[in-house]
């Protein structure tokens, strides 16, 4: 199959490319440089030349602090951007796989979040990948796939684990959130699940939630990352007020599937941590 990935640069984007190389696809990953998905003419120009039978869309704005004063250029991308991508495909016949995220939740819930959950996002960041849930459902009603993930972590971008080991190799402690918890996602078990369902004879249309099996707080992430890495750095537990960070974070993410045979089940993400590290730690 003929597969356009957006946002190609990014840390599920490189992914989703090697993935989808790997299962032998014919693949066109574009960087936000190559293609930008606020650009409807540059969309509609790549579609018409490289005619893909589906589309990942891995581009977004990712800076969830950032965007809460940069509200209009978060919406852009993430609402407009992520409507664009969708507009486009459906006018040629694509099938789109959209990104989203447990971010759309306000944290309320004390169970897994299901996919007909009430959304009810606490951040500008997560109103705007609630605008292209919707503008991506406005745009291809019958040809889309929204696939909310979370706590993304993968060695193609910064991420939670890589600041862990790096703040390890310095200090003698670090203190970390213990009042968040979601489900820890390795980029490299997404992107095969992503690339598996755009290639299906007839992809979920809907919500689907993906996550890695199993959940935790950022602090029981840190403990095992720095243990699984073989370094002498003492966790603390932290409290989410005392960060005092722009965005606020739903307390509680964690995603469960009230579609389960559509939705694709992912390794825990302890599994994901051990390739994760087996891949960017040298010599362990
Ligand atoms: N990271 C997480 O924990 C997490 C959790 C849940 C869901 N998600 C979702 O997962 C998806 C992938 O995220 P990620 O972690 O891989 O983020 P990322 O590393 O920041 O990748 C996003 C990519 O999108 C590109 N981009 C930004 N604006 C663009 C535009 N207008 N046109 C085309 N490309 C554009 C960025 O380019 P530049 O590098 O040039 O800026 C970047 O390469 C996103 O939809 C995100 O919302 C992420």
């Amino acid at each position: 199959m003929r597969l356009l990935i957006t946002g190609a640069g990014g840390m599920l984007g490189q992914d989703v490319c090697a993935a989808a190389n790997r299962a032998g696809h014919d693949v066109l990953g574009l960087t936000q440089g190559e293609l930008d998905i606020t650009d409807l003419g540059a969309l509609a120009r790549t579609f018409a030349e490289a005619a893909p039978d589906a589309v990942i869309n891995c581009a977004a704005w990712t800076d969830v602090d950032g965007a809460e004063s940069a509200s209009d250029a978060a919406l852009a991308v993430n609402g407009e951007g992520a409507g664009n991508v969708a507009r486009t495909a459906a006018a040629h016949g694509a099938w789109t796989i959209h990104i989203s995220s447990d971010y759309v939740f306000d944290g309320g819930k004390r169970e897994r979040y299901v996919e007909s959950d009430h959304v009810a996002p606490l951040s500008v960041y997560g109103r705007s990948k609630l605008a292209g849930e919707q503008a991506v459902t406005a745009a291809s009603p019958e040809r889309h796939t929204i696939v909310r993930s979370s706590w993304l972590f993968g060695a193609g971008g910064p991420c939670f684990p890589a600041t862990m080991l790096r703040l390890a190799a310095e200090r003698d402690e670090v203190t970390v959130v213990d009042d968040q918890v979601g489900c820890p996602t390795f980029t490299g078990h997404l992107a095969a699940a992503l690339v598996a369902l755009a290639t299906r004879a007839r992809p979920p249309r809907g919500v689907l939630h993906v996550a890695g099996r199993g959940a935790c707080s950022w602090y029981d992430l840190a403990r095992e990352t720095i243990a699984a890495a073989g370094l002498a750095c003492e966790v603390r537990r932290g409290r989410t007020a005392d960060l005092g960070r722009p965005a606020p974070r739903p307390p509680y993410s964690v995603l469960g599937t009230e579609r389960p045979g559509e939705a694709p089940e992912l390794p825990h993400w302890r599994d994901g941590l051990s390739e994760y590290l087996t891949a960017t730690v040298p010599a362990r």
